[in-house]
């Protein structure tokens, strides 16, 4: 028996991370949630300054990370203050922290350390009326305490209470904030997320991090150069950013089946490879009437994922514009991340990829182009005699079971990305993120 379920996003570094709805199995009628997780490849070890008044009209929190699978920031929590470091994920709510050290993940908040920790009872208004964007409803457990069950598109789940405590960022103290402190969890890739003691939930749920921080907007910058990156908390003004194109945040009244309404949902209108806009009508990129087809910006997930005609055709497309640059890998058993089935072979001794034709996503407003080696990525340890394969960046959402087009963090490298929730929109400029970090961290 399978059931659809509204998924949050699970920090499952080094697949994918989504966020999105998922397509549940038989786990989930026993309370186990499974989601399918892209994961956000930015690891940020981070500061949090307040950037000087001037530049901002409200103190803002910059977060100066570093990114690679996952894209994370360092922060700490509790009292004394305890160092965690979070995968940043515009696509889920719920921030959660593991909080039972075991082998897979070892790094964990104590909340027995903690004096200002405190746990939320399930007959808490948190509990009752603040959850109902939830996958799975929150639950009381024996202790009266509320009991939450995520579940990600990678089949990672992870349970635990509600509680809140205060987290440090740079020089702010933020008291109270509510978030998961989890005693189970099961990751499908636990090498990356061992790593990290837990996600920072950033998409418009009442419990997300931005919500209950209510800030009127919030940013980041990925480096395509390094492993820099930075976060960009509150209102930002700067003269040297280019004007930002903007589109439209894309919300719908009633709750249909696979349409995730707290998400970062955009409009997609149309692919170009190069130049060339790919023959596909308007309406292969709308959601239908169950709300399958949304269109979701999420930075817990590595790479672009698209519905099967629509992958169909970029597949087609690029295989044509590349045919005589590169050779194709000739292996139907091989499908990267179980997504990506278009890799081609490079000689180990070629240190450079050809010129590639670069591929633009057309957003209602706006355009997002990804040119470069960023086309393709080389996959992990994978050699075939003297070549080395490297993959389309670009999967089909369809061998995944996710219902919608998820563009991954991998294709924001070097474009401002600016979530704008006080005017519903999301605003994007072509930038050198290396720079632009280098700028803020002078103070500019
Ligand atoms: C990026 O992640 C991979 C896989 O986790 C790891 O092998 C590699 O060392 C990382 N690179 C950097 C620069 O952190
Ligand atoms: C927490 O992080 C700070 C700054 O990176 C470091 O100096 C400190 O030793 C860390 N504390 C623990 C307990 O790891
Ligand atoms: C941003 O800054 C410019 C010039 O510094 C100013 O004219 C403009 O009103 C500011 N915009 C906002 C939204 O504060
Ligand atoms: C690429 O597409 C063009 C135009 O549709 C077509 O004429 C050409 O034969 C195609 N090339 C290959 C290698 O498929
Ligand atoms: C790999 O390269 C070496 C050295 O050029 C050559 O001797 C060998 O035959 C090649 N192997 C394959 C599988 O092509």
């Amino acid at each position: 028996m399978k059931t659809y379920i509204h998924c949050k996003s699970f920090p499952t570094p080094f697949l994918k991370t989504l966020s999105l709805l998922v397509f549940c199995t038989a786990f989930c009628s026993i309370g186990i949630e499974l989601s399918f997780s892209q994961e956000p490849t930015l690891v940020l070890p981070l500061k949090t300054q307040v950037v000087p008044t001037g530049s901002v009209p409200r103190s803002a929190n910059k977060l100066p990370f570093h990114h690679n699978v996952s894209l994370t920031v360092s922060l700490t929590v509790g009292t004394p203050p305890q160092n965690v470091t979070m995968v940043i994920d515009t696509g889920s709510e719920l921030s959660w922290l593991h909080c039972n050290k075991t082998p897979n993940f070892p790094t964990t908040f104590d909340p027995a350390r903690s004096s200002s920790y405190s746990p939320i009872p399930c007959s808490s208004p948190t509990c009752t009326n603040r959850t109902r964007d939830f996958t799975i409803p929150a639950s009381c457990d024996s202790n009266q305490l509320c009991h939450a069950t995520l579940c990600y598109a990678d089949a990672s789940s992870s349970e635990g209470n509600l509680a809140s405590d205060t987290i440090y960022m740079g020089s702010s103290e933020i008291p109270d904030m509510v978030f998961g402190c989890m005693v189970s969890s099961f990751s499908s890739n636990s090498d990356e997320d061992s790593k990290n003691t837990g996600l920072m939930g950033m998409n418009r749920g009442s419990l997300s991090f931005v919500s209950q921080m209510q800030f009127p907007k919030f940013s980041y910058c990925i480096s395509g150069s390094d492993f820099s990156g930075l976060l960009l908390l509150g209102d930002a003004n700067f003269s040297w950013l280019a004007p930002l194109n903007y589109t439209p945040l894309i919300q719908i009244s009633t709750p249909l089946p696979y349409f995730d309404r707290v998400a970062y949902t955009v409009q997609l209108e149309g692919i170009k490879v190069s130049d060339k806009l790919l023959p596909l009508p308007k309406s292969a990129f709308v959601p239908d009437h169950t709300g399958a087809g949304q269109t979701m910006v999420d930075s817990g997930t590595q790479f672009t994922f698209l519905l099967g005609p629509v992958y169909t055709a970029l597949r087609s497309e690029f295989l044509n514009q590349t045919s005589g640059v590169l050779r194709v890998l000739d292996d139907p058993n091989f499908v990267f991340q179980g997504a990506m089935d278009l890799c081609y072979l490079v000689p180990l001794s070629q240190p450079t990829l050809p010129r590639l034709p670069t591929v633009t996503l057309v957003f209602q407003g706006a355009e997002m182009t990804v040119s470069g080696d960023s086309v393709l990525y080389r996959a992990p340890g994978e050699v075939r005699g003297n070549d080395s394969l490297y993959c389309f960046t670009f999967g089909n959402s369809d061998l995944l079971g996710v219902e919608a087009f998820v563009i991954g963090h991998h294709h924001q490298h070097d474009v401002w990305m600016e979530f704008d929730l006080q005017k519903s929109r999301i605003g994007l400029a072509q930038v050198r993120c290396d720079l632009a970090g280098k700028r803020f961290s002078l103070g500019l």
